[in-house]
Protein backbone atom coordinates (compact mmCIF):
# COMPACT_ATOMS: atom_id res chain seq x y z
CA UNK A 1 0.00 0.00 0.00
CA UNK A 2 1.48 3.06 -0.69
CA UNK A 3 2.07 5.94 2.35
CA UNK A 4 1.21 9.63 2.64
CA UNK A 5 4.01 12.16 1.65
CA UNK A 6 5.23 9.99 -1.36
CA UNK A 7 6.08 12.19 -3.82
CA UNK A 8 4.64 9.93 -6.68
CA UNK A 9 1.78 9.20 -5.08
CA UNK A 10 0.55 12.81 -3.93
CA UNK A 11 1.19 13.53 -8.28
CA UNK A 12 -0.94 10.11 -9.26
CA UNK A 13 -3.66 10.71 -7.02
CA UNK A 14 -3.53 14.60 -7.88
CA UNK A 15 -3.56 13.88 -11.71
CA UNK A 16 -5.84 10.76 -11.66
CA UNK A 17 -7.33 10.53 -8.45
CA UNK A 18 -8.22 7.22 -6.95
CA UNK A 19 -8.34 5.44 -10.14
CA UNK A 20 -6.11 2.49 -9.11
CA UNK A 21 -6.42 2.47 -5.80
CA UNK A 22 -8.30 -1.03 -4.57
CA UNK A 23 -10.59 -1.44 -1.62
CA UNK A 24 -11.26 -4.53 0.26
CA UNK A 25 -13.93 -5.26 -0.17
CA UNK A 26 -14.83 -6.54 2.89
CA UNK A 27 -14.66 -3.23 5.02
CA UNK A 28 -17.56 -1.21 6.02
CA UNK A 29 -16.85 2.13 4.45
CA UNK A 30 -19.13 4.00 7.04
CA UNK A 31 -17.21 2.58 10.37
CA UNK A 32 -13.99 3.13 8.30
CA UNK A 33 -14.68 6.70 7.45
CA UNK A 34 -16.17 7.42 11.19
CA UNK A 35 -12.61 5.58 12.79
CA UNK A 36 -10.78 7.77 10.71
CA UNK A 37 -12.41 11.20 11.13
CA UNK A 38 -11.87 10.17 15.14
CA UNK A 39 -8.32 9.30 14.58
CA UNK A 40 -7.39 12.03 12.41
CA UNK A 41 -9.43 14.48 13.98
CA UNK A 42 -11.49 15.26 10.92
CA UNK A 43 -14.66 16.61 9.96
CA UNK A 44 -16.82 15.63 6.80
CA UNK A 45 -18.71 18.31 5.26
CA UNK A 46 -21.17 17.70 2.77
CA UNK A 47 -23.31 19.59 0.70
CA UNK A 48 -26.89 18.58 -0.49
CA UNK A 49 -26.17 17.42 -3.93
CA UNK A 50 -24.04 14.49 -2.79
CA UNK A 51 -24.49 10.88 -3.10
CA UNK A 52 -27.08 9.81 -0.26
CA UNK A 53 -24.32 7.85 1.47
CA UNK A 54 -22.15 10.88 1.52
CA UNK A 55 -24.55 12.60 3.10
CA UNK A 56 -25.39 9.78 5.61
CA UNK A 57 -21.55 9.49 7.05
CA UNK A 58 -20.80 13.20 7.11
CA UNK A 59 -20.69 15.61 10.33
CA UNK A 60 -22.67 18.62 8.65
CA UNK A 61 -24.93 18.98 5.50
CA UNK A 62 -25.83 22.33 4.20
CA UNK A 63 -25.94 24.80 1.54
CA UNK A 64 -22.44 26.92 0.12
CA UNK A 65 -22.81 29.36 3.04
CA UNK A 66 -23.43 26.86 6.43
CA UNK A 67 -20.64 25.09 4.52
CA UNK A 68 -18.44 27.92 4.29
CA UNK A 69 -19.67 28.89 7.93
CA UNK A 70 -18.84 25.31 9.03
CA UNK A 71 -15.68 25.19 7.65
CA UNK A 72 -14.40 28.64 9.16
CA UNK A 73 -15.55 27.86 12.89
CA UNK A 74 -14.52 24.64 13.28
CA UNK A 75 -11.27 23.17 15.05
CA UNK A 76 -10.96 19.76 13.46
CA UNK A 77 -7.14 19.22 12.04
CA UNK A 78 -8.66 18.08 8.28
CA UNK A 79 -11.67 19.33 6.60
CA UNK A 80 -13.01 16.61 4.25
CA UNK A 81 -14.99 18.25 1.75
CA UNK A 82 -17.38 15.87 -0.06
CA UNK A 83 -18.48 19.21 -2.42
CA UNK A 84 -16.66 20.77 -5.52
CA UNK A 85 -13.47 22.42 -5.71
CA UNK A 86 -14.71 25.95 -5.23
CA UNK A 87 -16.49 24.58 -1.76
CA UNK A 88 -13.20 22.76 -0.74
CA UNK A 89 -11.78 26.12 -1.90
CA UNK A 90 -13.20 28.29 0.19
CA UNK A 91 -12.82 26.26 3.72
CA UNK A 92 -8.92 26.57 2.46
CA UNK A 93 -8.81 30.30 2.43
CA UNK A 94 -10.59 30.17 5.64
CA UNK A 95 -8.02 27.98 6.90
CA UNK A 96 -4.34 28.10 5.55
CA UNK A 97 -3.15 26.19 8.69
CA UNK A 98 -5.45 23.10 8.19
CA UNK A 99 -5.30 20.44 5.84
CA UNK A 100 -8.27 20.53 3.38
CA UNK A 101 -9.17 17.29 1.01
CA UNK A 102 -11.84 16.69 -1.87
CA UNK A 103 -12.15 13.14 -2.50
CA UNK A 104 -11.87 14.23 -6.38
CA UNK A 105 -10.23 16.81 -7.56
CA UNK A 106 -12.13 17.51 -10.99
CA UNK A 107 -15.39 18.32 -9.30
CA UNK A 108 -15.26 21.34 -10.66
CA UNK A 109 -18.16 23.39 -11.39
CA UNK A 110 -19.66 24.58 -14.77
CA UNK A 111 -20.75 28.11 -13.18
CA UNK A 112 -17.42 28.93 -12.19
CA UNK A 113 -15.79 27.62 -15.46
CA UNK A 114 -17.67 30.09 -16.76
CA UNK A 115 -15.72 33.07 -15.14
CA UNK A 116 -11.99 33.08 -15.60
CA UNK A 117 -10.19 35.78 -14.18
CA UNK A 118 -8.73 37.24 -16.94
CA UNK A 119 -11.37 37.73 -18.90
CA UNK A 120 -13.84 39.18 -15.97
CA UNK A 121 -10.93 41.08 -15.08
CA UNK A 122 -11.16 42.96 -18.55
CA UNK A 123 -14.75 43.21 -18.41
CA UNK A 124 -14.45 44.49 -14.87
CA UNK A 125 -12.19 47.37 -16.02
CA UNK A 126 -14.98 48.66 -18.57
CA UNK A 127 -17.14 49.19 -15.46
CA UNK A 128 -14.76 51.55 -13.25
CA UNK A 129 -16.50 52.72 -9.55
CA UNK A 130 -18.62 49.21 -9.52
CA UNK A 131 -19.01 47.03 -6.89
CA UNK A 132 -18.33 43.90 -7.50
CA UNK A 133 -20.44 41.75 -5.91
CA UNK A 134 -19.93 37.93 -6.68
CA UNK A 135 -21.56 34.37 -6.17
CA UNK A 136 -19.48 31.95 -3.94
CA UNK A 137 -19.46 29.18 -7.65
CA UNK A 138 -16.18 30.78 -8.69
CA UNK A 139 -12.57 30.59 -8.27
CA UNK A 140 -10.12 32.09 -5.73
CA UNK A 141 -8.83 33.95 -8.80
CA UNK A 142 -12.56 35.33 -9.50
CA UNK A 143 -13.20 36.09 -5.66
CA UNK A 144 -9.85 38.25 -5.71
CA UNK A 145 -11.17 39.92 -8.19
CA UNK A 146 -14.53 40.98 -5.92
CA UNK A 147 -15.30 43.40 -3.18
CA UNK A 148 -18.15 41.06 -1.93
CA UNK A 149 -19.07 37.25 -1.85
CA UNK A 150 -22.43 35.85 -1.82
CA UNK A 151 -24.58 32.57 -1.90
CA UNK A 152 -27.95 32.45 -2.56
CA UNK A 153 -29.62 32.04 0.52
CA UNK A 154 -27.66 35.86 1.69
CA UNK A 155 -27.15 37.41 -1.88
CA UNK A 156 -30.23 39.66 -0.92
CA UNK A 157 -28.53 41.15 1.75
CA UNK A 158 -25.12 41.12 0.37
CA UNK A 159 -26.93 43.38 -2.37
CA UNK A 160 -28.69 45.60 -0.27
CA UNK A 161 -25.42 46.59 1.94
CA UNK A 162 -23.85 48.14 -1.29
CA UNK A 163 -25.10 52.25 -1.09
CA UNK A 164 -28.37 52.58 -3.50
CA UNK A 165 -25.98 54.99 -5.59
CA UNK A 166 -23.35 52.23 -5.94
CA UNK A 167 -23.66 50.05 -9.18
CA UNK A 168 -22.59 46.94 -8.83
CA UNK A 169 -21.10 43.70 -10.99
CA UNK A 170 -23.28 41.04 -10.35
CA UNK A 171 -21.01 37.95 -11.51
CA UNK A 172 -21.33 35.12 -12.62
CA UNK A 173 -24.33 33.30 -12.36
CA UNK A 174 -26.84 35.64 -15.16
CA UNK A 175 -29.81 33.76 -13.62
CA UNK A 176 -29.76 34.48 -10.49
CA UNK A 177 -28.85 37.94 -11.32
CA UNK A 178 -31.73 38.36 -12.95
CA UNK A 179 -33.79 37.35 -9.89
CA UNK A 180 -31.76 39.51 -7.47
CA UNK A 181 -32.42 42.56 -10.06
CA UNK A 182 -36.00 42.07 -9.55
CA UNK A 183 -35.94 41.34 -5.81
CA UNK A 184 -33.87 44.33 -4.87
CA UNK A 185 -34.92 46.71 -7.54
CA UNK A 186 -31.31 47.01 -8.22
CA UNK A 187 -30.42 47.38 -11.50
CA UNK A 188 -26.70 45.37 -11.74
CA UNK A 189 -24.25 44.80 -14.54
CA UNK A 190 -24.19 40.85 -14.73
CA UNK A 191 -21.84 38.43 -16.39
CA UNK A 192 -23.23 35.74 -18.93
CA UNK A 193 -22.28 32.61 -16.87
CA UNK A 194 -24.95 29.73 -15.83
CA UNK A 195 -24.86 26.22 -14.20
CA UNK A 196 -25.45 23.56 -16.97
CA UNK A 197 -28.05 21.63 -14.15
CA UNK A 198 -30.31 24.48 -13.61
CA UNK A 199 -30.65 26.05 -16.90
CA UNK A 200 -31.40 22.43 -18.41
CA UNK A 201 -34.87 22.36 -16.71
CA UNK A 202 -37.75 21.82 -19.14
CA UNK A 203 -40.58 24.23 -18.27
CA UNK A 204 -43.20 22.64 -20.64
CA UNK A 205 -42.13 18.95 -18.64
CA UNK A 206 -42.46 21.31 -15.42
CA UNK A 207 -46.02 22.40 -16.22
CA UNK A 208 -46.86 19.07 -17.35
CA UNK A 209 -46.20 17.73 -14.10
CA UNK A 210 -47.90 20.17 -12.29
CA UNK A 211 -50.94 19.47 -14.57
CA UNK A 212 -51.00 15.63 -13.68
CA UNK A 213 -50.42 16.62 -10.11
CA UNK A 214 -52.45 19.67 -9.43
CA UNK A 215 -51.64 19.44 -5.46
CA UNK A 216 -48.11 19.89 -6.26
CA UNK A 217 -45.92 22.84 -5.21
CA UNK A 218 -43.24 23.65 -7.86
CA UNK A 219 -39.91 24.54 -5.84
CA UNK A 220 -36.71 25.72 -7.61
CA UNK A 221 -33.56 27.26 -7.31
CA UNK A 222 -32.66 30.82 -8.30
CA UNK A 223 -30.03 29.47 -10.38
CA UNK A 224 -32.73 28.05 -13.03
CA UNK A 225 -33.82 29.90 -16.02
CA UNK A 226 -36.72 33.05 -15.87
CA UNK A 227 -39.59 30.88 -17.01
CA UNK A 228 -38.81 27.92 -14.69
CA UNK A 229 -38.59 30.68 -11.46
CA UNK A 230 -41.86 32.58 -12.97
CA UNK A 231 -44.00 29.24 -12.36
CA UNK A 232 -42.27 28.42 -9.04
CA UNK A 233 -44.52 28.53 -5.33
CA UNK A 234 -41.07 29.06 -3.53
CA UNK A 235 -37.61 29.65 -4.44
CA UNK A 236 -34.82 29.55 -2.45
CA UNK A 237 -31.31 27.82 -1.76
CA UNK A 238 -30.72 24.31 -1.00
CA UNK A 239 -31.46 25.16 2.86
CA UNK A 240 -34.60 27.19 1.79
CA UNK A 241 -36.00 24.66 0.09
CA UNK A 242 -35.70 22.03 2.32
CA UNK A 243 -36.93 24.28 4.86
CA UNK A 244 -39.85 25.13 2.82
CA UNK A 245 -40.80 21.61 2.12
CA UNK A 246 -40.92 21.00 5.96
CA UNK A 247 -42.94 23.83 6.67
CA UNK A 248 -45.15 23.84 4.11
CA UNK A 249 -48.26 22.61 4.82
CA UNK A 250 -48.63 20.56 1.26
CA UNK A 251 -47.74 17.22 1.21
CA UNK A 252 -46.94 16.95 -2.86
CA UNK A 253 -43.35 18.62 -4.07
CA UNK A 254 -42.09 19.25 -7.80
CA UNK A 255 -37.90 20.27 -7.20
CA UNK A 256 -36.04 22.48 -9.75
CA UNK A 257 -32.80 21.60 -8.56
CA UNK A 258 -29.83 19.05 -8.62
CA UNK A 259 -31.33 15.85 -7.37
CA UNK A 260 -29.24 15.20 -4.80
CA UNK A 261 -30.93 17.32 -2.16
CA UNK A 262 -34.44 14.77 -2.43
CA UNK A 263 -32.78 12.64 0.24
CA UNK A 264 -32.52 15.40 3.03
CA UNK A 265 -36.26 16.09 1.95
CA UNK A 266 -37.31 12.31 2.23
CA UNK A 267 -35.87 12.08 5.17
CA UNK A 268 -36.95 15.18 6.98
CA UNK A 269 -40.73 14.58 5.65
CA UNK A 270 -41.08 10.99 4.96
CA UNK A 271 -44.59 11.23 4.24
CA UNK A 272 -44.64 13.78 1.75
CA UNK A 273 -43.81 13.30 -2.24
CA UNK A 274 -40.64 14.68 -3.88
CA UNK A 275 -40.64 14.77 -7.51
CA UNK A 276 -37.27 15.56 -9.57
CA UNK A 277 -38.03 18.73 -11.73
CA UNK A 278 -37.12 17.23 -15.55
CA UNK A 279 -34.34 18.32 -17.66
CA UNK A 280 -35.30 19.09 -21.76
CA UNK A 281 -32.93 16.53 -22.57
CA UNK A 282 -33.73 12.89 -22.96
CA UNK A 283 -31.78 11.48 -19.62
CA UNK A 284 -34.88 11.18 -16.54
CA UNK A 285 -31.57 12.25 -13.88
CA UNK A 286 -30.53 15.99 -13.14
CA UNK A 287 -27.73 14.84 -11.73
CA UNK A 288 -24.56 17.61 -11.65
CA UNK A 289 -21.59 15.58 -12.83
CA UNK A 290 -19.25 17.13 -11.13
CA UNK A 291 -20.88 16.65 -7.80
CA UNK A 292 -21.58 13.39 -8.65
CA UNK A 293 -17.71 12.44 -9.37
CA UNK A 294 -17.52 12.20 -5.33
CA UNK A 295 -17.94 8.77 -4.31
CA UNK A 296 -18.19 6.73 -0.46
CA UNK A 297 -15.28 5.43 -2.01
CA UNK A 298 -13.24 8.05 -2.93
CA UNK A 299 -13.99 10.03 0.25
CA UNK A 300 -12.79 6.83 2.43
CA UNK A 301 -9.34 6.79 0.38
CA UNK A 302 -8.63 10.43 0.79
CA UNK A 303 -9.40 10.09 4.19
CA UNK A 304 -6.74 7.30 4.53
CA UNK A 305 -3.77 9.37 2.36
CA UNK A 306 -5.42 12.69 3.15
CA UNK A 307 -5.17 13.53 -0.13
CA UNK A 308 -5.78 15.14 -2.98
CA UNK A 309 -5.27 18.25 -0.98
CA UNK A 310 -6.27 21.87 -1.52
CA UNK A 311 -3.26 23.88 -1.78
CA UNK A 312 -2.93 27.60 -2.44
CA UNK A 313 -0.58 30.68 -3.24
CA UNK A 314 -0.78 32.73 0.13
CA UNK A 315 -1.25 36.34 -1.85
CA UNK A 316 -4.29 34.99 -3.38
CA UNK A 317 -5.62 33.92 -0.49
CA UNK A 318 -5.45 36.90 1.49
CA UNK A 319 -7.24 38.58 -1.72
CA UNK A 320 -9.57 35.99 -1.72
CA UNK A 321 -10.40 35.80 1.81
CA UNK A 322 -11.06 39.58 2.01
CA UNK A 323 -14.78 39.48 0.11
CA UNK A 324 -15.59 36.00 1.99
CA UNK A 325 -14.84 37.96 5.07
CA UNK A 326 -17.17 40.58 4.54
CA UNK A 327 -20.14 37.84 3.32
CA UNK A 328 -19.71 36.33 6.65
CA UNK A 329 -19.67 39.87 8.17
CA UNK A 330 -22.96 41.04 6.70
CA UNK A 331 -24.49 37.05 7.29
CA UNK A 332 -23.39 37.31 10.98
CA UNK A 333 -25.25 41.08 11.19
CA UNK A 334 -28.71 39.58 9.72
CA UNK A 335 -28.17 35.99 11.78
CA UNK A 336 -27.99 34.27 8.15
P1 LIG B 1 -26.72 26.45 -2.47
O1 LIG B 1 -26.59 25.10 -1.82
O2 LIG B 1 -25.95 27.49 -1.70
O3 LIG B 1 -28.12 26.80 -2.67
O4 LIG B 1 -26.00 26.35 -3.90
C1 LIG B 1 -26.43 25.46 -4.87
C2 LIG B 1 -25.37 25.09 -5.81
O5 LIG B 1 -25.55 25.04 -7.00
C3 LIG B 1 -24.11 24.70 -5.30
O6 LIG B 1 -23.28 24.36 -6.33
FE1 LIG C 1 -21.83 24.10 -10.33
FE2 LIG C 1 -24.33 23.77 -11.09
FE3 LIG C 1 -22.96 21.68 -10.22
FE4 LIG C 1 -23.72 23.59 -8.50
S1 LIG C 1 -25.05 22.22 -9.63
S2 LIG C 1 -21.71 22.64 -8.65
S3 LIG C 1 -23.59 25.42 -9.79
S4 LIG C 1 -22.51 22.90 -12.07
Amino acid sequence: MPVINNEELIKEVSQKGFLDFEIDPSLDLFEEINKLKKEKNAIVLAHYYQEPDIQDVADYIGDSLGLAQKAAGTDADMIVFAGVHFMAEAAKILNPGKKVVLPDLNAGCSLSDSAPPALFKEFKDKHPGHVVITYINCSAGMKALSDIICTSSNAQKVIESVPADTPIIFAPDKNLGAYLIKQTGRDMVLWNGSCIVHELFSLKKITDLKARHPLAKIIAHPECEEPVLKVADYIGSTTGLLKYTQSSEFNEFIVATEAGILHQMEKASPHKTFIPAPPENACACNDCPYMKLNTLEKLYLCMKYELPQIEMDEELRLAAKKPIDRMLDISAKYGL
